[in-house]
């Protein structure tokens, strides 16, 4: 087989962003260029992202992103195999400019579209850095997905746990947004907590006494207001519920990730070493991956993180998706409408609002 070269688009949230991976005939990847530009300046002063806003600035920015997507690769339009473009789920604004671009680029060029879903991209994008043998156990943690995920192979997924509720990056944006620290929430509480005491405060753990392997974070989220209401809002104060928060946390994804990696034992045959993806924009949080990387020394797993850039929304993810999806002419028609809503397993039984 020769060189594949798929151009990736991203646009489902308040990052666009466009790439081009290659995978080279002895299996090699590469990523010639990823260009990520974030809104955040945009939707900073709403606490969180506008849809409308977010579509329009993609819509202002995305043929740009693409030429500089195009020179930073130093090819040509002739030198690609296939345009892909997230499909859902996400912001149907974002996804409509994000995929009619794409398809129009398809068309033009004469190469096939492929839509990719988006938690199909976090749940790949390890493969960027690291060829982990199928199958293997995602954990994705983003701002609107929380779920524990057995990549069987490609293309085929069976989620095992998921939220209730809140995604576990909604609970840190909403828990900045109580302590006003900012937007995103994420990076903010890991930076204030660096300064805290994380034993200041004790937050409740719903569900952490189950069997299953479901969150709940909502509980946690209106305990930090409640905590919130009687203080006077100090750095000090901000810093000790910011690192409390995380340590939390931490203790329900140690947990939890127990309990997903005996359901995925129970489902093996073999009971080998287990290969655990940490994937979507909370997996880079440095706190988190060194407590979750702390089980590693107990039982018989090993953590993957994907690198800081790969971990938050990009395009690169979703190239390198396209290049799965290319291999195996999985080609999508121009008619392919976006999905807003798109779980990565059909079977899934929708669980918010559940408990
Ligand atoms: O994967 P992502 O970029 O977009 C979605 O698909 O949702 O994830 C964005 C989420 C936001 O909620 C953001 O606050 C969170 O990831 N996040 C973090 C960190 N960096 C981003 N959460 C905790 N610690 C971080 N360092
Ligand atoms: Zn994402």
């Amino acid at each position: 087989m020769n060189k594949v070269r798929i151009l990736g688009i991203e646009t489902s949230c308040d990052e666009t962003s466009i790439s081009i991976v290659e995978k080279t005939s002895d299996g090699s990847v590469n990523i010639l260029s990823n260009i990520v530009r974030s809104q955040l300046d945009i939707h900073r002063d709403f606490g969180g992202v506008v849809p409308e806003l977010a579509a329009r600035a993609h819509s202002e920015i995305i043929d740009k992103i693409c030429h500089l997507a195009m020179k930073k690769a130093k090819i040509k339009f002739d030198d690609l195999n296939a345009i892909a473009a997230t499909a859902g789920p996400g912001l149907l604004g974002g996804l409509i400019v994000g995929t009619v671009f794409a398809k129009t680029m398809a068309s033009a060029l004469k190469l096939p579209f492929i839509a990719i879903n988006h938690l199909e991209g976090h749940a790949l994008s390890v493969q960027l850095e690291n060829q982990i043998a199928y199958p293997y156990l995602l954990l994705l943690v983003s701002g609107g997905h929380t779920e524990f995920t057995i990549v069987k192979k490609f293309n085929s997924y069976k989620r095992i746990g998921t939220t209730l509720d809140d995604a576990l990056g909604e609970a840190f944006d909403k828990t900045a947004r109580l302590l006003k620290l900012g937007y995103p929430g994420g990076p903010q509480i890991e930076k204030c907590a660096t300064n805290g005491n994380p034993d200041k405060y004790q937050f409740p753990m719903p569900l952490i006494h189950e069997k299953n392997c479901n969150f709940s974070f909502s509980g946690l989220k209106s305990s930090v207001a409640q905590l919130v209401l009687n203080k006077k809002i100090t750095e000090k104060f901000k810093c000790d519920v910011s690192a409390s928060f995380q340590r939390t946390i931490a203790e329900i994804l140690i947990k939890k990730t127990q309990k997903a990696v005996d359901i995925f034992n129970d489902m093996k045959k073999k009971q080998n070493t287990v290969n655990i993806v940490v994937a979507g924009g909370v997996a880079a949080n440095k706190y988190l991956r060194g407590s979750l990387k702390s089980l590693e020394k107990k039982s018989n797993i090993q953590f993957f993180f994907p690198s800081l850039q790969l971990c938050t929304d990009n395009g690169a993810m979703i190239a390198y998706a396209g290049i799965e999806r290319y291999e195996k002419s999985l080609f999508n028609k121009l008619n392919f409408k976006p999905r807003p809503r798109w779980p990565l397993d059909k079977k899934a039984v929708f669980m918010k609002g559940k408990r």
